[in-house]
């Protein structure tokens, strides 16, 4: 059964994506990221590959919850029945259903973190701090686990709240609020980084190329996270689209979640490293830049405190916007699968996944090493969490290319995408090939944590598993158009 939920407007599910594409990715992780990887060379990889590999697998995913109106997973055993094909391709749900309820245990914990700083920075606690005290105090924060425990439930009770509302009265109408708070707060602390900060280094910090600054590593960092920030392969582009209004053309939407989704990572990082360049400080300082670097930069301006705090409730907002669509479609599946009500799908995905998060609480301090669970992965709980759903997100896009690429028929493509003949060829060359072996490429790259010889045995079985499966909708001799 599916639950025929239908967006209020047409707009809405833009907002919704927006929600969830914009949020620690954005404004933590793309900001550190181009500050270890040589500024404009990331970004101008980084822009490439939204483009090529992103939007076409954001049109992918959409297109597959559109398509079938149902949460990810009972979406994807009705398309396998409507296409006969194998029911193997179920797994692009489970495999979704897994990394959401894995990412959304440690996003729950991070964003916890920004909850500490928002108290912090309003409190004035941070004024005036040095270095050494902003450092000892993150590192203090990390080796409470009571307190990260009581900031993760804070967070993923909030967020459960909102998913367990509805689809219009808790994500729609959170969202409303949300969102157009978050453009607002992003543009006050942009001109708040121009007025006090250094602008002119940070634009040709992040806008000035270096073709002697693009490394491979650079390339590889720059595809896992046009994944990340899309939201893509996890069902949460799946989930919304399936209650998306069919008038709606696929690929402008597409192209235009990608162009805020950028945007904003953009204005952030302006922000960003004008305060830092201001500050005197260096922006390679990897995750900590906005934990430690960034709260620097705040305690020497002017209303510091004041903008810093607000500064945080911005990452709050994003995170919680992001968060929601992580519960939606393992919410959705419980509801259509065992008729359970939302709030109940909804409590016993916010319990199981807390419950997981206090692995990566307990990863910072009682278990950061030595334990038995060392012994065995060689990483801590929450390093391996991440590893599974680093493995688990390119896995499922790379699927979702495949099937949105081979199975689908020419004419239910054209019916979601809405566009020229000559754009329908460019996306499926897109997803049939370029986007699948990007995605190997990347893949194969989160793995070196794992040891060396799983690494070649893994991207052949992908490469190969990528051919075999367009063999086989080759030798079905499946009906284009
Ligand atoms: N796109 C989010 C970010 O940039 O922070 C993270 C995310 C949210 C990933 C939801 C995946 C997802 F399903």
């Amino acid at each position: 059964m599916s639950t025929h939920n239908v967006w209020t407007h047409k707009g809405t599910f833009l907002l919704a994506a927006v929600g969830s594409a914009v949020g620690l990715g954005n404004l933590w992780r793309f900001p550190y990221l181009t500050g270890e990887n040589g500024g404009g060379a990331f970004i101008l990889i980084y822009a490439l590959t939204i483009f090529a590999v992103g939007i076409p697998i954001l049109i992918a995913e959409t297109m597959l919850g559109r398509a079938s109106r149902r949460s990810p997973i009972m979406g994807m055993r009705f398309l396998t029945r409507c296409h006969n094909t194998s029911r193997a391709w179920e797994s692009i749900g489970w495999l979704g259903a897994a990394s959401a309820f894995m990412i959304l245990s440690f996003y729950s914990v991070i964003a916890g973190w920004a909850i500490h700083y928002t108290w912090q920075m309003l409190t004035g606690s941070l004024v005036g701090a040095d270095a050494e005290m902003i450092g000892e105090g993150f590192d203090a924060l990390l080796a409470a686990p009571g307190l990260l425990t009581f900031y993760h439930t804070l967070f993923i009770v909030a967020s459960g709240l909102i998913v367990g509302m509805g689809v219009h009265k808790g994500i729609e109408s959170g969202l409303r609020i949300i969102m157009p708070a978050l453009f607002a707060i992003l543009l006050v602390v942009l001109v708040y980084g121009i007025a006090n900060g250094d602008f002119a280094a940070a634009a040709s910090f992040l806008f000035t190329f270096n073709i002697a600054d693009l490394s491979l590593e650079g390339w590889l960092a720059a595809m896992g996270q046009s994944f990340f920030t899309l939201s893509l392969g996890m069902g949460a582009i799946m989930a919304y689209g399936a209650y998306m209004n069919s008038e709606v053309s696929l690929t402008r939407t597409a192209i235009a979640i990608a162009i805020v989704d950028t945007s904003v990572a953009m204005v952030a990082g302006l922000a960003i490293f004008s305060l830092v360049f201001g500050a005197g400080l260096s922006p390679g300082q990897g995750p900590g830049l906005m934990f430690v670097t960034l709260p620097l930069a705040f305690a020497e301006m002017p209303f510091g405190a004041l903008v810093g705090g607000v500064f945080f409730i911005l990452v709050l907002g994003a995170a919680i916007s992001s968060s929601i669509s992580l519960i939606e479609p393992v919410a959705a599946y419980l509801v259509e699968r065992f008729d359970m009500t939302r709030p109940q799908a909804v409590a016993l995905m916010v319990v199981a996944s807390w419950a997981l998060g206090l692995l990566t609480v307990a990863s910072f301090n009682i278990w950061a090493e030595g334990t038995l669970f060392h012994a065995l992965a060689g990483r801590s709980p929450f390093e391996f969490i991440e590893l599974l759903t680093n493995i688990f997100m390119p896995l499922g896009g790379l699927l979702i290319a495949l099937f949105a690429g081979w199975a689908l028929t020419h004419s239910e493509v054209m019916k979601e995408m809405r566009t020229s003949e000559t754009w329908f060829m460019i996306w499926r060359f897109l997803v049939r090939f370029v986007a699948p072996a990007a995605v190997s490429f990347v893949f194969l790259r989160t793995i070196p944590q794992v040891e060396g010889y799983l690494i070649p045995t893994i991207g052949a079985l992908v490469i190969v598993g990528a051919f075999a499966a367009g063999r086989t909708f080759l030798a079905d001799g499946h009906q284009e158009g």
